[in-house]
């Protein structure tokens, strides 16, 4: 696509835009109990074409300022979403990230590359101080890419969600832009 930001990683891993013909591919992926088991709830399961549509249509649709959501690609194939999504209020200059690797992709260093990619980007491009994740504490392999990273874990947030019934502790983790 002409003029489309791309921003290429390692091992043939790089973050684009959205594209609406993405959904079918985002449907197969979020299809995928394993995966979900590890994101908030909300997402339809199984999650279909149209659902990906919405989705889609709504991350391009987002104001440019506060939302930086990107298709991750392993080579020409869909392998995963990654998204920093700017606070409110007093934390405007702090973002949330979230992201999920399709699960025949796991463990080849896409989540890695994409998070470094995004936060690189988001760093150099806005007035963003400080990016955030929270993991739940189970989710050993989530952790493990914002450690490798640069991520620095914060602390416990001590019974912070239930989740399949579970009441789960959640990790807190933060990159800072170097001032
Ligand atoms: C978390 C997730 C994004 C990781 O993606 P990925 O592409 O497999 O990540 P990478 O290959 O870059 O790194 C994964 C690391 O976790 C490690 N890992 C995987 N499973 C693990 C486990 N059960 N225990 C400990 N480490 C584990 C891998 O060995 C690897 O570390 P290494 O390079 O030191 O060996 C992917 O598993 C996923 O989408 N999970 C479901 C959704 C999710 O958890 N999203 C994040 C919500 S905060």
């Amino acid at each position: 696509m002409k003029d489309e930001l791309i921003l290429s990683g390692s091992g043939g891993v790089s973050l684009r835009p959205w594209r609406l013909s993405d959904a079918p591919a985002l449907g197969e992926l979020l299809s995928n109990k394993k995966l979900q088991d590890n994101l908030r709830d909300g997402l339809p399961y199984p999650y279909t074409a149209e659902d990906g549509e919405s989705y889609i249509s709504s991350m391009l649709k987002g104001d440019k300022n506060k939302l930086f959501a990107f298709a991750i690609v392993l080579g020409d194939k869909l392998a995963g979403s990654i998204g920093a999504f700017r606070q409110s209020n007093i934390h405007s200059r702090t973002a949330e990230l979230g992201y999920y690797v399709g699960e025949s992709f796991w463990g080849r260093g896409v989540g890695t590359t994409a998070v470094k990619l995004l936060c690189r980007h988001v760093f150099e491009t806005t007035d963003i101080l400080r990016i955030y994740a929270e993991p739940f504490a189970t989710n050993a392999a989530s952790c493990r890419v914002l450690e490798k990273s640069g991520f620095r874990f914060e602390g416990t947030l001590r019974q912070n969600a239930v989740k399949n019934g579970n009441i789960l502790d959640m990790h807190m983790y933060s990159l800072l832009k170097k001032l």
